[in-house]
């Protein structure tokens, strides 16, 4: 099988391709912008050990040159679209180059892929393009209640409205012309290679430089956090056994406060490392997120009963895998935070 991974080089992109590994019959191309998202480092041990199997190509989703280039040389099998501004933060700031990539990239993906994959008057048999979406699309949950598959859109940051976007436009892609696209929401993820930029490594970072843990609003938002490698699982059999046309929703019912899972990020961080200067005085709670949904909860009844997916972590062990990796890996943390994301954040976060 020949895939195409768009945002290859981004946390769970990279993460993806490395899942992948242990199929050894498989072709891998990465498509990557490298925006500050985008680090090379993430794939150097695919890049050096995998040469047979994986090829790395810098550019941009928007490309339709380029993409004809990639459908034409590899004729590719399966499209696995991470490639997305991912940031809700950042969204605010500057969501136009959300629309660009999220709305208008998809695009462009789907109709190079469906100029390669249409013969006549008839799809190419074992095609598929797998559009990586989220929970957010679904808006905001009170205190009760999951998101279903059939909950209504009601997207409310540019990002999450910018993703729904895509997802409509791959629906289309379906309605119209029956183009074999597949769409999965996840709920939080979290584990290595995450930008720091998020909330779990942005906390893990600036709790070990002994710097303040800046929580929005009164910190009691609820997110549904998944293991990275519990949504790779998922996208692996959505690939395999996923019906032409459907959604899925993927989440692993840990939902947690925000300020539980940063008080049990100083509580490992200190007992790991030692340091008593990793405590609760570093909290400080900023100026809530504009527009910051209350409360995310996924029911992933539909891919356990249909495709038989379950999460294998916890939260609590999850997050213990991944301050360990954070720990053993603080020289990436401080390339990848270099120059111009650190300057987004200091103008924009430090001190509300
Ligand atoms: P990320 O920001 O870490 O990575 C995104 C990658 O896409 C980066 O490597 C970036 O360089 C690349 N990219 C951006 N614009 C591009 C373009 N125009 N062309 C080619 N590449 C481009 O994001 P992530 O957290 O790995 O998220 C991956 C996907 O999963 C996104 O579509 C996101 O919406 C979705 N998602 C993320 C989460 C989460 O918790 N992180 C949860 C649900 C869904
Ligand atoms: O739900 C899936 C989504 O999860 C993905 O689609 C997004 O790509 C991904 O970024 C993530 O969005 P969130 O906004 O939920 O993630 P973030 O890590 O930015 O924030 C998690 C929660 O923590 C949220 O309620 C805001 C809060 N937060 C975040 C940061 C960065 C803080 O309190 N302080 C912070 O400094």
């Amino acid at each position: 099988m020949k895939l195409l991974v768009t945002g290859c080089a981004g946390f769970i992109g990279s993460n993806f391709v490395y899942y992948l590994r242990k199929y050894k019959d498989s072709f891998i191309v990465g498509l990557d912008k490298l925006t500050y998202a985008g680090n090379l480092e993430n794939l150097s041990k695919l890049i050096d050990e995998e040469k047979q199997r994986f090829v790395f190509i810098r550019g941009d989703i928007n490309n339709n040159e380029l993409l004809n280039h990639i459908f034409e040389k590899y004729n590719i099998d399966v499209v696995v679209n991470f490639a997305a501004e991912s940031h809700v933060d950042r969204s605010i700031f500057e969501p136009h180059v959300f629309i660009k990539t999220n709305v208008l990239g998809v695009q462009s993906l789907l109709s190079v892929a469906m100029e390669h994959w249409f013969r006549g008057d008839k799809w190419l048999e074992g095609k598929r393009f797998i559009q990586i979406s989220t929970d957010e699309v679904y808006g905001s949950l009170g205190p009760e209640g999951y998101f279903s598959e059939n909950t209504p859109l009601d997207p409310h940051s540019p990002y999450s409205a910018s993703k729904a976007g895509g997802d409509l436009i791959a629906k289309a892609y379906y309605d119209t012309f029956q183009m074999p696209v597949i769409i999965t929401r996840c709920s939080n993820n979290y584990g290595p290679y995450q930008f720091p930029e998020k909330l779990i490594p942005l906390m893990i970072w600036n709790a070990l430089n002994h710097k303040e843990l800046p929580v929005y609003g009164d910190g009691k938002n609820i997110r549904d956090w998944l293991y990275v490698e519990d949504h790779c699982k998922a996208i692996d059999l959505v690939i395999e056994k996923g019906k032409i046309g459907e959604v899925y929703n993927i989440g692993g019912h840990n939902e947690r406060e925000n300020i539980y899972v940063v008080k049990k990020i100083i509580e490992i961080l200190r007992r790991k490392t030692g340091d008593d200067k990793i405590n609760e005085d570093l909290i400080k709670f900023v100026k809530d997120r504009p527009g910051h949904d209350r409360r995310y909860a996924m029911d992933p009844t539909k891919i356990q009963t249909e495709l038989g997916w379950k999460h294998t972590y916890s939260f609590e062990e999850g997050l213990e895998i991944t301050i360990d990796w954070y720990l053993n890996n603080l020289d990436w943390v401080r390339n990848t935070i270099s120059g111009e994301y650190l300057k987004f954040y200091e103008k924009n976060y430090l001190g509300r």
